[in-house]
């Protein structure tokens, strides 16, 4: 049994896409995880970008986390990429899998949408789990100027990535 389904034992959640109802309790996680407002607002500017994927995990019907994937270019190719991010759990049930049950399904949900690829600006020691590496190791660059062990990706269909470039997410990251 892995941990997933362990504490799948324990505390059955679930995982689904996102609903209007949901935004609140949304907000109040994202505030809650990252211990400010900035990335409930960034959540509510993003929600609504075309090709977005929206999930929450939730625990008898509560919402108890949530994912957002937005869609990414690479400059001068047609690779259709997935960003992820932001991603909460509420600080209360983290560590029990709730998060990677997300990261797994919303990959998931990204291929089943077209998506050749998936890339993650986050925590290193975080990512790889789910098959991430360095966006470097492909190639790419980030638009944003961040440290290269947090910038990483994945492909969902092999050799995908193969060319590299500069990956630029939804101009809605951008927006004050
Ligand atoms: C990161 C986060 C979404 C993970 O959710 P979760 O439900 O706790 O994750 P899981 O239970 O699936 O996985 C737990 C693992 O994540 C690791 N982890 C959690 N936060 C981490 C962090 N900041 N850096 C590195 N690893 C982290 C734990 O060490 C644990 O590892 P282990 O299984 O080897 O012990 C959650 O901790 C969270 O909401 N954090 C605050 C917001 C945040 O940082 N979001 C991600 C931005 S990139």
């Amino acid at each position: 049994m892995n941990s997933v389904d362990l504490i799948k034992t324990i505390e059955e959640f679930g995982c689904r896409p996102e609903h209007v109802s949901d935004h609140d309790a949304v907000r109040q996680i994202n505030t809650q995880a990252f211990g400010g407002a900035s990335e409930a607002l960034l959540v509510d500017r993003l929600r609504g970008c075309p090709g977005s994927i929206s999930l929450v995990a939730t625990v008898a019907d509560a919402v108890v986390g949530h994912i957002l994937f937005t869609a990414a270019t690479v400059v001068g190719k047609d690779t259709r990429v997935a960003g992820l991010g932001p991603m909460a759990v509420d600080p209360l049930r983290q560590r029990r899998g709730i998060g990677s049950a997300m990261v797994l399904r919303g990959l998931d949900e990204c291929r089943r949408a077209g998506y050749g690829a998936v890339v993650v600006v986050g925590h290193a020691e975080y990512y790889p789990r789910f098959g991430f590496r360095r966006g470097s190791s492909f190639g790419l660059r980030c638009q944003f100027d961040v440290p290269d062990e947090v910038f990483m990706a994945t492909e969902l269909r092999p050799g995908v990535l193969s060319s590299g470039g500069e990956l630029q997410y939804d101009p809605a990251f951008s927006q004050t």
